[in-house]
């Protein structure tokens, strides 16, 4: 059942690309237009969206963090993302007017059932993104898209991952479609780069032995900082927390453009940073992460970047590139956070700890 794998995760890790496209499979009509076949919210229903909040936990919730780039630049309404734990009991502002959209790989994860019960009960319509047919969540939400991640069994989530985003990436085109932002031409043209991204991920996966040699290498380390931008920031937090789950450290993610303003004093000389560099098609986004990397490495950081194929420009001031396929900066976490799963599996298992059922966690969480 692990296919010669040691763990589910690393076979789960390596099954991505096919969850990536079937999650995309049968998306688009025959006259090009974007088919959600389980949106069960009717187009004028969704045009009088004015703000989207975004609930989930975990991994999920850093799936809805890299949703509210796409949908804002994508489709012009408001995106708030939030724990699905806090949102529950801040008195949140929700009305008719309010989309409230739940993330949930098992989609029986009970603050986010009790958060989209209490959007309910406010009139709030709730759609669900779910890998879990028939699961708790979607049955009590308006409507749902299905990921096709097939069944995760690791604990740590990776090809649930990958899947929640396609899903959100759907649902923004879905929403400019219905809301006239992008022109069918446009999101025929986002289609074909989701639709290129299987292989993207496949190319990525090429990674894996340099991204072990890594986890070699820097096993004795007890701590470990993340940085990215823009979409490449969930990918930090993300990365970050796949390495407490499985490896048991200190792992933090970061804004980079937050350093100065106090993470930059955990510097200190050796301390490994994964850095995520967004694509130079963003140049003032490039241009700062790169200057974030000189301030690390100037205090004794070691700094592992993670870069586009072609782009040379942090070569000089990193211990480690791994490469990534050029791929668009809203798209680019797909790839991005394929070398931290496999970096967080491979050091777990280098420190001789148990992949699939770290201590402490299970699979879902259905107490509050
Ligand atoms: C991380 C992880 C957890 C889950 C979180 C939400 O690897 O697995 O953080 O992402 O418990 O679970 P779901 O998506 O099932 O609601």
């Amino acid at each position: 059942e692990k296919d010669g794998h040691d763990w589910f995760m690393r076979k789960e890790i390596l099954e991505q690309p096919r969850a990536v496209a079937d999650s995309l499979l049968g998306r688009r009509t025959p006259s090009g237009s974007l088919h959600l076949d389980e949106m069960r919210l009717d187009d004028d229903e969704l045009r009088e969206v004015t703000k989207i909040i975004i609930i989930a936990a975990g991994t999920s919730f850093y799936a809805g963090m890299v949703a509210k780039y796409a949908i804002e630049h994508w489709c012009r309404i408001s995106v708030e993302v939030e724990l699905a734990s806090e949102f529950r009991y801040r008195d949140p502002i929700l009305d008719n007017s309010t989309l409230v959209v739940a993330i949930s790989q098992s989609g029986e994860t009970a603050d986010t059932l009790q958060a989209i019960r209490h959007a309910r009960s406010q009139r709030s319509k709730v759609l669900a993104i779910c890998n879990t047919n028939g699961s708790t969540i979607p049955r009590e939400s308006d409507a749902v898209i299905y990921t096709h991640a097939g069944p995760e069994i690791g604990v740590a989530s990776t090809k649930g991952y990958l899947t929640q985003l396609v899903a959100c990436y759907l649902l923004a085109l879905y929403l400019a479609q219905v809301k006239g932002t992008m022109y069918g031409d446009e999101v025929d043209g986002v289609m074909t780069q989701l639709e290129a991204m299987p292989e993207a991920v496949a190319q990525t996966l090429e990674t894996a032995p340099q991204v072990y040699e890594l986890a070699r290498e820097y096993a004795d380390r007890r701590a470990f900082l993340f940085l990215g931008r823009h979409a490449g920031y969930p990918v930090a937090l993300e990365g970050a927390l796949k390495l407490k789950e499985l490896a048991y450290l200190h792992a933090e993610g970061f804004a980079a453009g937050e350093l100065k303003h106090g993470p930059i004093a955990l510097v200190e000389e050796g301390l490994p940073i994964w850095c995520i560099v967004p694509p130079r098609g963003r140049d003032f986004l490039h241009d700062k992460m790169r200057s974030g990397i000189m301030e690390v490495r100037a205090r004794g950081a070691r700094t592992i970047a993670l870069v586009e194929e072609g782009d040379d420009s942090v070569d000089s001031v990193s211990d480690s590139i791994i490469r990534l396929p050029r791929v668009p900066v809203l798209l680019q976490p797909l790839v991005a956070v394929v070398p931290l799963q496999l970096f967080a599996c491979q050091l777990a298992t280098e420190l001789g700890l148990d992949v699939d059922q770290p201590r402490n966690l299970a699979k879902s969480v259905t107490v509050e």
